[in-house]
Order: C-alpha cells, then structure tokens, then sequence
C-alpha cells in the first residue's frame, strides 16, 4: 500500500538534491511524495544550519508537524517525523531534548541508511539518531533516481569542505572534500538527460575543488569533466555551483572559452572587498586575486555574468573595510549576488571572538547600503538585455494561462505570454520589459512552431 512522504527543504541547492536522492531511497518501500504534509505517514525536514535564522525556522516548523502527528494519532494512524540535513548533524542531540517527538535524526552522510532508520522508528525501537560520517559513500549505497527531475536537474559530484572560512559552519556539518567518481556521475547526467533533462547543474560546496577518479585511471578536474559532459546528446546547457576564487584554474576558466554548452554565468562568492577582513575569514585570498580571476574569466567568456555572496558586519569590520566591499562591486559590476549579515553560528572561530562583535542596527545599515548597489547592478544587468534576442530554456508554465517562464543564459528568469506549453522547449526570446527580478519579451518567429514540433 502506497505511503505518504512530505518533504521539506531549507538551505542550498545540495539539500535539494539530497532530498530527490532522500525520496528515491524511500520509494521502493512504498513511499510516494505528497505536497503537504496533513496525513502524511512521514514528514522529513531536510535542513539549513548557516544562518541562525535558519536553523530556528526547524523548531518552528517540528511544532506545526506535531500537531498534525497528534491529529493522525487520535484517528488511530501515526507519522514518523524526521529531521535531516545540516542543523541534524550539528545538533541532533538538541532536536531530540528539544522535541522528543522527533522519531529519526540523521545528518546529510547517513541518508542510505533511511530505510533501516525508518524500520526501527515504525517499529518503536527507540529514537534513531544517526550523524555518523560514514566511511564508505552514500553515493556507493543509493539506489538509480526514480523519475524525472525536470529541464533543469542537479547533480551533486563534490561533497564537502576543507576551507575552514571563520564564519562557516559547512565543514562540520558536510564534513571534508569528497569527489565522486567521473564515470557515475556521466552515467548519471545520462540518466538525467534520457529522462527528458536538458540542463544539468553541477553541484558541491566547493564545486571547482572537484578532483575525481577518472575512467583513464588519472584524477580529473571540474573542467575536464564538464567537457566529457559537454559530449553527451540531447544535453543542450551545463552549469556549476558554488565556486571558491582559489579554486578557479586555468583548465576551468578556458572551458568557459570553448564549451558552448558551459553557460555564461558564473556564482563565485568573494565574502568581502576588504583583505583584512578577507584574512580574517581565512579566505585564503586577497581582493587582487579575485580582480585577476575575473578578469582572466573575462578574457576568454567577453560575457560572461558574475554573482557573488557577501557578508556584512563580520567581527571588527570597520566601515572603511565595509567601504572596500562597496567599491570591490562597483569595479566587478554584478549580474545578481546575494547578500547577509554575519550571523555568529556556534563552534565556529569567529563566532568565539571576544572582540569587535557589530552591533546589529550597524550590521543593518551596510546591508542595506549594500543591497541598494546590488539592485541598481542587477536592474542595469537586466535593462542592457532589453532588445537583444537570448536563448531560453524554458522550465516552467507561468501562473497566467498562456505564460510560460524559462531562463536566460545568464540565468535570469524569461517570461513569454501568449504561447503554448514550452516546457523542455529552448528557443530565442526578443526582450522587451525589464524588472528587477526578471524579464519578459516574445517568441522569435519560429520559434513556437519548433515548439509544437518538439
Ligand atoms: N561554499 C560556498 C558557500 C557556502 S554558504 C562558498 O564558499 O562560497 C553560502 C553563503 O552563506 C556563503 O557564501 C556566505 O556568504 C553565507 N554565510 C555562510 N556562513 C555565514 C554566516 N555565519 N553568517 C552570514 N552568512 C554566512
Ligand atoms: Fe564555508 Fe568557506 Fe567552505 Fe564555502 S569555502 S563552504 S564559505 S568554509
Ligand atoms: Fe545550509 Fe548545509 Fe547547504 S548549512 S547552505 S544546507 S550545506
């Protein structure tokens, strides 16, 4: 008989991949995925423990589940409740004090294992709490995706991360750099593209550290196995993130060059404009190298289009460090970045500082003095769009009837009206509005025949 599964993802892209993989390992015992959790017989939150903000929204949320688990309960039914992702593994003991009607907890490295998990907790064995960083990979023990994952699917291919930023909690709750093997993850984008997707985004935590077993016996990089990738049929786009400066080699930046299927886009954080700050983080770079690596980006990709993350307020940043950060974007120029307030996170070394902590109306201000740049950048970014034909991959029916939404190359959401389904459908947009968020223009002549074709 079929059960019930909700899912719910916080965080980054990784954790939405994991909980695809999380449904595929569920599937064969009877699990099918539902898009609320009321009467579920299993609700995971898959969770985000970067930000504070982030890691409380799971107690929030456990107390909404509850009800429901309470609810099921008094009908004679029950549901396992379970906490998984990066806030399981850096305080499962916590979730379970903190809500003992938690039944299973298990960290990003464990979930292979769902299957025994949820045995015991249907069995009322006990809580099961599983946070162990396993020595063998997950990826050895899970099952072939079951389904489709859409136009645009992600691949996982690095796990992990050796950088140590100050800031970061990734590295104890991801734990070291792991690179899976090329050959399963070709056999995987096969997959992916056989079952009807035509963009592929590569993921990691530190994407461009990629080093994995080649089939040639030799260890390839990012840029090697994004130009195996690049060969497969029916594969029309290739992305990566997320990007470490240090890590952006030679090898890569050239396939940005001579890949057409690599987009023109580009997510590399820098965190700060400031090299003391920068130090202090152990970034490990300074703002020069950063400078350089764009620019050599830009050498061989003239167009390419740039997105950061920052942080602002990190301790004992003063507001001529800040002023650094401010002039680091004007001199880039950014497509879309994304930005936040250093937000102390336990066990980290810069949250254990005892000096320079910033106030947050402070914090505050440079976020907002800085989101106001970021903005006018992006809203320039898309306006210099208007009139230029950009090729759309579209992914998605809009919410009016007849719209149909896709992405640009440079990753900027396209929307089209008046059109039939295109969903899979890559075709030219003319751009005629630009938002801050988005763009809208019309199908080129031809383009909507090919799409009924397709
Ligand atoms: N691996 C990626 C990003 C990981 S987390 C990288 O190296 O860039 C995503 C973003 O969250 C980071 O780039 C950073 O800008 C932000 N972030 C991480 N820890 C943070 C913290 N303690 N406070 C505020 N923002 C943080
Ligand atoms: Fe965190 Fe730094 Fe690693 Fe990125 S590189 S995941 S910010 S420690
Ligand atoms: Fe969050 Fe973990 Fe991703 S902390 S950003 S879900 S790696």
């Amino acid at each position: 008989m079929s059960k019930k599964l909700f899912i719910k993802t916080y965080g980054c892209q990784m954790n939405v991949y994991d909980s695809a993989r999380m449904a595929d390992v569920l599937a064969p015992l009877g699990y099918t995925q539902a898009p609320a959790p009321d009467g579920a017989d299993m609700v995971i939150l898959n969770t985000c423990h970067i930000r504070e903000k982030a890691a409380e929204k799971v107690y929030s949320e456990l107390g909404r589940i509850r009800a429901l688990k309470q609810e099921k309960q008094a009908g004679g039914g029950d549901m396992v409740i379970a906490v998984a992702g990066c806030v399981a593994q850096a305080e499962g003991a916590e979730i379970m004090r903190r809500a003992p009607y938690v039944d299973v907890v298990f960290g990003p490295q464990a979930y292979h294992r769902l299957p025994e998990m949820v045995a015991r907790a249907t069995r009322h064995q006990g809580d099961v709490l599983d946070t162990e960083f396993p020595v063998e990979s997950k990826f050895d023990h899970l099952p072939e995706e079951m389904g489709a994952r859409g136009v645009s699917a992600f691949l996982t291919v690095q796990e992990g991360c050796d950088k140590f930023c100050t800031f970061c909690v990734v590295p104890y709750t991801r734990g070291a750099e792991f690179s899976r093997p090329a050959a399963d993850i070709v056999a995987e984008a096969r997959r992916l593209v056989d079952a009807g997707s035509r963009e592929i985004i590569l993921l990691g935590q530190n994407v461009n550290a990629y080093h994995g077993d080649g089939p040639d016996g030799g260890t390839w990089s990012l840029g090697r196995l994004i130009r195996e990738l690049a060969e497969i049929d029916g594969l029309e786009r290739l992305r990566y993130t997320t990007s470490h400066p240090l890590e952006m080699t030679d090898d890569l930046i050239a396939a940005h060059g001579d890949v057409p299927a690599l987009m023109p886009f580009l997510h590399l954080p820098v965190q700060s404009g400031s090299d003391r700050v920068l130090e202090a983080m152990n970034r490990r770079h300074r703002r020069d190298d950063y400078f350089r690596v764009i620019d050599k980006l830009r050498a061989a990709r003239p167009d390419i289009a740039l997105s950061g993350d920052f942080i602002v307020g990190f301790p004992d940043e003063s507001d001529a460090d800040f002023e650094r950060t401010l002039d680091l974007v004007r001199r880039v120029g950014y497509a879309q970045a994304y930005s936040f307030k250093y937000s102390p996170r336990p066990g980290t070394p810069a949250a254990a500082l005892q000096y320079g902590q910033i106030a947050e109306p402070v914090k505050a201000e440079r976020l907002l003095a800085l989101q106001v740049l970021l903005n006018e950048q992006q809203l320039a970014f898309n306006q210099a769009c208007i009139g230029r034909d950009l090729a759309v991959l579209f992914d998605r029916d809009g919410r009016e009837a007849g719209q149909a939404i896709g992405r640009s190359p440079y990753m900027q959401s396209v929307h089209v009206n008046d059109c039939d389904t295109m969903i899979g459908v890559l075709a030219d947009v003319r751009i005629e509005r630009a938002l801050a968020n988005s763009l809208a223009g019309r199908l080129m002549d031809g383009a909507e025949a090919s799409a009924h074709a397709a």
